[in-house]
């Protein structure tokens, strides 16, 4: 049986807390796409973890962590990743596995894709640079290196040949950054890599999937930045839709059950790329600094706006969400009013559909506001004790959406999460 949490915004939801949360009741943890443009926070007693490509149930010493072959990873992030969570007493070299399927970002990945955010000047996506769009066409285009292939006597030809194929590339770019120092800490980091749990994924998954084992399977960025359904193209590269835990984990839909998605109270976006209720002024400022909206992995400043259900809506739909969890209530304690986006107006009329190119047309949201609830959230533990103002505003999304808001969190703490 398998589950699943991944975000329905534009990323940076809450995942790796509500992750954290919901990983006591399985047996494995497993990332199904993205790499390290995920930035992913948890708190371990009262220190905070940033984790990118390890799975957020790796402090759970009970529970197997696997990296799917779905995810695009980088050596060097790793090896830092692995030392960071065993500093704080984490035993990766036992729980944590990864398919020998899963392709590898090398450093010319990383350098074609600052080459090419570089070349589209204004219209850049606003990449967080680690090299996800160019290992994953490499994928596609079948020239990638994947992390079974470490163990090959033959590697360092086949990294030379793709290396010569890139740095054509990147000539082609003017791009002529030495990058001879990433290079050494790559194979420095793939030796470590080499001496981790490296295994067969999907044999891997089915084997406990048969023995009865529940699995969570943890989306990375967010259903509007999917490459297919997103806000092309300013998306990322891969599937974060729950189809991709088929594809990225080698499990078929019938074994996929209860999908949870998550979206935070208000809306939040980092890069470029439309964002309808985006708000420029001093509500977006504070809901910014109220939010600490500060890029996990870039720390670059998010971009703040209302709650988007036109965009929740469709994302519901994409991914046949069963209950949704919000996260960051909290922040909108002090607010006196709130708004949600119940349609758009493009073109003089009236949508609840998002439209094919959301950037080349005017939309204007249309809201719905609410009374704001003025007080401190951030310790109730029932929803009960909910104040009335918040329940209204919980109804509404849950009487739109056609999905229970089942968990409110309300603090980034974890125990700060009241269950329905
Ligand atoms: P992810 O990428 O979806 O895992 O989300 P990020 O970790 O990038 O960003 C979410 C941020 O919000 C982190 O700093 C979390 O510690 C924090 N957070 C998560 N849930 C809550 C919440 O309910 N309230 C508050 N105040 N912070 C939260
Ligand atoms: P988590 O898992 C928020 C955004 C980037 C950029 C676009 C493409 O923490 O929610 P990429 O590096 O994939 O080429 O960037 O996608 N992006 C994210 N935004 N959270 C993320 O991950 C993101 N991962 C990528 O900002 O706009
Ligand atoms: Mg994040």
């Amino acid at each position: 049986m398998v589950d699943v949490i991944l975000g329905l915004q534009w990323g940076d939801e809450g995942k790796g807390k509500i992750v954290d949360y919901f990983a006591k009741n399985y047996d494995i943890i497993a990332r199904f796409q993205g790499g390290p443009n995920a930035g992913h926070t948890l708190y371990v007693g009262d220190k905070k973890v940033v984790l990118h490509q390890i799975p957020s149930g790796i402090f759970h010493p009970d529970k197997i962590n696997l990296i799917g072959n779905g995810v695009v990873l980088d050596p060097v992030t790793l090896k830092k990743e692995c030392e960071a969570v065993e500093a704080l007493g984490c035993n990766y070299k036992s729980n944590l596995f990864i398919s020998e399927r899963t392709h590898l970002i090398l450093p010319t990945h990383r350098a074609l894709d600052k080459a090419s955010e570089t070349s589209k000047g204004n219209d850049k996506i606003g990449s967080t640079l680690k090299g996800i769009g160019p290992a994953y066409m490499d994928k596609t285009g079948r020239n990638g290196l994947r992390v079974g292939d470490l163990l090959d006597k033959n590697f360092t030809t086949q990294y030379i040949k793709l290396r010569l194929k890139h740095q054509r590339l990147l000539d082609n770019f003017n791009f002529h950054e030495d990058i001879t120092p990433w290079e050494e800490e790559f194979f420095d980091a793939v030796e470590f890599l080499k001496t981790l749990n490296i295994v067969n994924g999907e044999y891997f998954i089915h084997e406990k999937i048969k023995t009865g084992k529940r699995i969570l399977a943890e989306g990375a960025q967010g259903s509007m930045l999917d490459v297919d359904f997103g806000t092309f193209p300013f998306v990322t590269s891969s599937s974060t839709i729950s189809a991709g835990v088929c594809s990225g984990l080698g499990i078929a839909p019938q074994f996929i059950k209860e999908v949870i998605g998550i979206t935070k109270a208000y809306c939040t976006r980092v890069g470029s790329g439309p964002f309808p209720t985006e708000l420029t002024d001093e509500t977006g400022d504070f809901l910014r600094n109220a939010g600490n909206e500060f890029g996990s992995t870039t720390g670059r400043p998010r971009r703040c706006g209302w709650i988007d259900l036109v965009a929740l809506n469709f994302a519901c739909m994409i991914n046949g969400v069963t209950q949704i969890v919000m996260t960051k209530a909290d922040i909108l304690d002090s607010l006196e009013e709130l708004k949600v986006c119940k349609s758009y107006l493009t073109n003089g009329q009236e949508t609840t559909t998002v439209p094919f190119q959301m950037n080349r047309i005017e939309i204007s949201p249309i809201y719905h506001s609410f009374e704001g609830w003025n007080s401190d959230i951030s310790k109730i533990k029932d929803f009960s004790a909910l104040p009335d103002q918040m329940n209204n505003y919980i109804r509404f999304i849950n009487n739109y959406l056609g999905v229970p808001v089942n968990y409110i969190s309300n603090g980034p703490g974890r125990d700060q999460i009241v269950a329905g």
